[in-house]
């Protein structure tokens, strides 16, 4: 991991740089509770101050005699001075040094060093070296108004200590503080190598998001220029299919003169295929309009029995041809819903002509509709036994006795493109564009769509093996509004 060595803030610059403080390697408290058994102890105050003279820990209590001084005003300037100086005293190379006050006591003060770096320094005192037999001079010198025997009572209050006892207690103090330096420093390692890991995981992370985006934005860009492309490739085949279907027209009319019988039957052939074609093109027009909303409604109130009229009389004749025995049922004084009529009937032709399609001679095709009254509310509280309740939505079955569609790809069937049997050889025409166009019109209209075997059919038809055949049911319903 690479990148961790080289992100500011790092393992390297916690282990070596030049910031480590003493703040941020030590728990306050821990050094605070060092200052205070330190305190209970020796009964000497002791103070830790970080390298840039920040007060981090102390445990301090004021020396009678200091209080006393603190009183008068010379002596509470020399007072000041002291301080001032000691904390302004370097413990140096050694490590440890001695900074004098007035009146005969010391001040001991110990350079906080970890891994060959000074990070701090604690100050121990004031106290009085064992060795002061007298009060010193300087004391009464410093202010005219000490009175001498009260300062000498008081002075003898501070704790003494000895020389080699101050020796020992500053080697203790330094040992202490190494092992919390050493604990603290460890915990900073840890906490920041968990930092880093977390900030590379999340480095990774967005990484693979910008990757994601950008591979979505290309897909999207992908998508968008098929759709042009259907949209100009079908614009342009129309065009000239339909001469093509113009001109077969007129020849089967013998505009162009009499034909012989095959002539015309080939010409059949000719409108026959061209009138496939036309409709494929239609589809996938639709398709990229319905991609790019740009597919325009025109909403009127719709009677659903001339829309099933209308399909029936369009596939009627292709029903008889097949063999396939085509019925419409339509619920007496069935309201009308809105909706754009062109379109519903593209729905319903859809789904007529695929039952048509997917079921074998003898079978049949049913096309029903009736009002849907399940959800609606009755008008008020009273009488709504003796008014029929409104209806809430128009339903319209499709229904077929033919091969039926397999479990599983009920819902992919209305993907676009998608058939059940993909392979190149099958037996029944189509570009699987049907489903997917009905299904965004039914929804366009604020209606559903779902499908589920036949599964009591009037006249059910056996496959070659005997089998009663599934058959299909489409169930289109689209509610009043
Ligand atoms: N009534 C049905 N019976 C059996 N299978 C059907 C029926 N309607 C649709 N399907 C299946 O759904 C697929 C998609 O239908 P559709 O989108 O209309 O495409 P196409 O008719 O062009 O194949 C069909 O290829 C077929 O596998
Ligand atoms: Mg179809």
């Amino acid at each position: 991991m690479t990148a961790v060595s080289r992100a500011p803030g790092s393992l390297d610059d916690v282990a070596r740089g030049p910031g480590l403080r003493l703040e941020d390697l030590v728990d306050r408290d821990a050094l605070q509770e060092v200052c205070r058994s330190f305190f209970a102890l020796f009964g000497i105050a002791v103070r830790i101050y970080s390298q840039d003279g920040a007060l981090v820990a102390d445990a301090v209590q004021d020396q009678p005699v200091c209080k006393y001084l603190q009183g008068l005003r010379d002596a509470r300037a020399a007072c000041g001075a002291t301080v001032a100086g000691v904390k302004g005293a370097d413990p140096g190379e050694a490590g440890e040094a001695t900074h004098p006050c007035f009146t005969g006591a010391v001040y001991r003060i110990i350079g906080i060093d970890y891994d060959g770096r000074r990070l701090g320094r604690v100050i121990v005192g004031p106290f009085l070296p064992a060795d002061l037999k007298e009060m010193p001079r300087s004391l009464l010198a410093i202010d005219a108004s000490i009175d001498p025997s009260k300062a000498r009572e008081l002075l003898v209050k501070m704790p003494r200590v000895r020389s080699e006892t101050v020796l020992r207690i500053g080697r203790h103090l330094q040992s202490v503080l190494d092992l919390i330096l050493f604990s603290g420093h460890r915990a900073l390692l840890t906490s920041h190598m968990h930092l880093a890991s977390v900030k590379e995981s999340y480095r990774q992370l967005q990484e693979q998001n910008e990757k994601l985006t950008q591979s979505y934005e290309r897909l999207r860009e992908l998508d968008r220029l098929k759709s042009n492309f259907l949209a100009t490739v079908s614009h342009e085949l129309r065009t000239p299919l339909t001469s093509i279907l113009g001109y077969s027209e007129m020849l089967t009319e013998g505009i162009g003169g009499e034909l012989q019988p095959e002539q015309r039957e080939f010409i059949a052939t000719i409108r026959e295929k061209g009138e496939q074609l036309l409709g494929l093109i239609k589809s996938l027009l639709d398709q990229s309009k319905l991609e790019s909303g740009t597919l325009a409604f025109k909403m009127t109130s719709v009677a659903i029995e001339e829309v099933l009229d209308q399909v029936g009389s369009t596939l009627l004749p292709a029903a008889v041809k097949k063999g396939v025995a085509f019925e419409i049922e339509v619920e007496k004084r069935l309201p009308t819903i809105r909706g754009d009529a062109d379109r519903l009937r593209q729905v319903f032709l859809n789904l007529a002509e695929n039952a048509l399609k997917f079921t074998p001679r003898g079978g049949s095709v049913r096309l029903v509709a009736h009002a849907d009254t399940s959800t609606s509310e009755p008008e008020d509280d009273v009488g709504y036994v003796l008014f029929a309740q409104r209806p809430a939505a128009v339903i319209v079955r499709v229904e077929d006795t033919g091969i039926g569609i397999p479990e599983g790809e009920s819902a992919r069937i209305f993907d676009a493109f998608y058939q059940v049997d993909g392979s190149s050889t099958r037996e029944h025409g189509g570009a699987g564009l049907g489903l997917s166009i009905v299904k965004r019109l039914v929804e366009m209209h604020g209606g559903t769509i779902a499908v589920e075997p036949n599964r009591d059919p009037p006249r059910p038809v056996a496959d070659r093996q005997g089998r009663r055949m599934p058959g299909t049911v489409f169930t289109v319903r689209i509610p009043l509004g």
